[in-house]
């Protein structure tokens, strides 16, 4: 099928010939390839277009202050780094393959740390799996249990991998959508008000249905689900015998008092949930990529085939130093040491900081109770200027961020990606902004959005 003929012998060929030949050679190899048949797979039709490449290349090129993508850009605690120089340097077995579905070490203290907190006999061995990521975790999942035809419910504005994860799967995604409240004149929306309407979400689930996604603390707009929310889904998803993929990656960034409920944790939910989680966002590590999923052992087994025959193995140290950095915290449990307790009250001074900055140049935050995230609402700048560059069709938001970076010297993301196609043009009024970030990037910001200021002034 490959009409490739450059393996050819250059061994037998003399130094200037084989120069010149090695360029004609290279020259032919990276001719586009032709097939007979198709060449990439149907299952990648329409997810190919990645806007996050976009934003971030356009980020760099005009030296924008990037606070669109979603990594801290400060070190892990102490004592994570620190486990994980002990993984580099202790056994010298942490450089080998470890148990295939997660360090042992790694699978005792998720069972023991998470068990206590879901209310639930984990056992290491059945009830835990270790991926790359929670990212790792979530196609695992969807290549486990999602069949040709079946329906996935997805929240929407939803993690934007989640669509083409089902449809990767052969899945159809059925998409609801939580829906702002009105607010009051002059104040600011809070994720709070982004509801599920019970009628419209208990009017997707039909026979088809297969599972159903759901993102708390949810990124983008940092809504909490309520206990009440839960429960309604988990009414639902028990009613119409549905399973409960749960990305739970925000749960120990929570502010104002609000409280992160598992759903696994409520009533006859263990037995159906999949509760996904990462060391990345839990210990500001988001390159170690260590993820893991909690589950009972009936749904958990499918995902170890998956895993058994694609990853297999993920990276040992790093699991090492996961568990290390978990023992820490189960040890420092609910006090004032302890990083779930200190990362997100220090979080939230980031989140306040950066939301009172934007709101003098006219942003207008929603205020978000979970998360790394909040939206902010552009609508005033797209009625003062609604003509931005751009393609006809291109969102709203897509259009002002890019003016944004090329004007302003700030990155965000826009909020549209986050919807499902149809539902984009309803929501290009909002941006992503990432607020766990130094404090020089917020000074950066901050600079930044004096000049605006002063460009606004009469
Ligand atoms: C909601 C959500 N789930 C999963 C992930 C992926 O996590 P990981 O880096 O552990 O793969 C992210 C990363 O941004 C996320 O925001």
């Amino acid at each position: 099928m490959f009409r490739n003929v450059a393996a050819i012998s250059l061994h037998l060929i003399g130094p200037l010939q084989r120069k010149k030949a090695g360029t004609s050679l290279t020259r032919c190899l990276h001719q586009t390839l032709t097939m007979a048949t198709r060449l990439q797979a149907r299952r990648l039709d329409g997810i190919d277009h990645n806007p996050w490449v976009e934003c971030t290349k356009m980020a760099s090129e005009y030296d924008a202050v990037n606070l669109g993508q979603g990594f801290p850009d400060f070190p892990p605690p102490d004592f994570a780094l620190q486990a994980f120089q002990l993984a580099l340097s202790s056994d010298f077995m942490l450089n080998q393959y470890t148990k295939a579905f997660g360090y042992p070490p790694l699978t005792k203290i998720l069972a023991s740390f998470f068990g206590k907190l879901l209310g639930q006999e984990i056992d290491p061995l059945k009830n835990v799996l270790v991926t790359v990521g929670a990212y790792g975790a979530l196609f695992t999942a969807f290549q486990a249990l999602v069949d040709e035809g079946d329906e996935v419910i997805i929240i929407e504005p939803f993690f934007d991998c989640y669509e083409p994860m089902t449809l990767m799967a052969g899945g159809h995604p059925v998409f609801v959508t939580l829906k702002p409240s009105p607010t009051q004149d002059g104040e600011l929306d809070s994720a709070s008000n982004w509801q599920l309407d019970p009628t419209e979400l208990a009017s997707k689930f039909t026979s088809r249905t297969k599972a159903l996604i759901l993102n708390t603390p949810n990124n983008p707009v940092g809504k909490v689900f309520s206990k009440a929310e839960l429960e309604l889904v988990a009414n639902l998803c028990q009613q119409h015998d549905v399973i409960c993929i749960t990305d739970e990656v925000y749960q120990w960034l929570v502010y104002d008092g609000y409280q992160h409920t598992s759903i696994a944790s409520l009533p006859g939910m263990w037995e159906r949930t999949l509760t996904i989680g990462s060391a990345g966002k839990s210990f500001s590590a988001t390159g170690w990529k260590v993820g893991w999923v909690l589950g009972p052992d009936s749904l958990v087994k499918h995902l170890r085939t998956v895993h058994q025959n694609s990853i297999y193995h993920c990276p040992t140290q790093g699991q090492a130093a996961v568990a290390q950095s978990f023992q820490h915290e189960q040890l420092h449990f609910g006090q004032p040491s302890s990083y779930f307790v200190q990362f997100p009250q220090a979080m939230q001074r980031c989140r306040d900081h950066m939301i009172r900055s934007l709101q003098s140049v006219g942003l207008k935050p929603v205020i978000p109770q979970g998360s790394y995230f909040f939206i902010a609402d552009i609508s005033d700048f797209k009625k003062k200027m609604p003509d931005l560059p751009g393609d006809k069709d291109e969102p709203y938001d897509r259009r002002f961020v890019k003016w944004m970076i090329k004007n302003k010297g700030l990155a965000a993301i826009p909020t549209s990606i986050f919807y499902s196609r149809p539902h984009q043009k309803h929501f290009d009024h909002y941006i992503r902004f990432c607020f766990v970030k130094d404090e020089s990037t917020l000074q950066a910001m901050d600079e930044k959005l004096q000049k605006w200021k002063e460009e606004l002034r009469p």
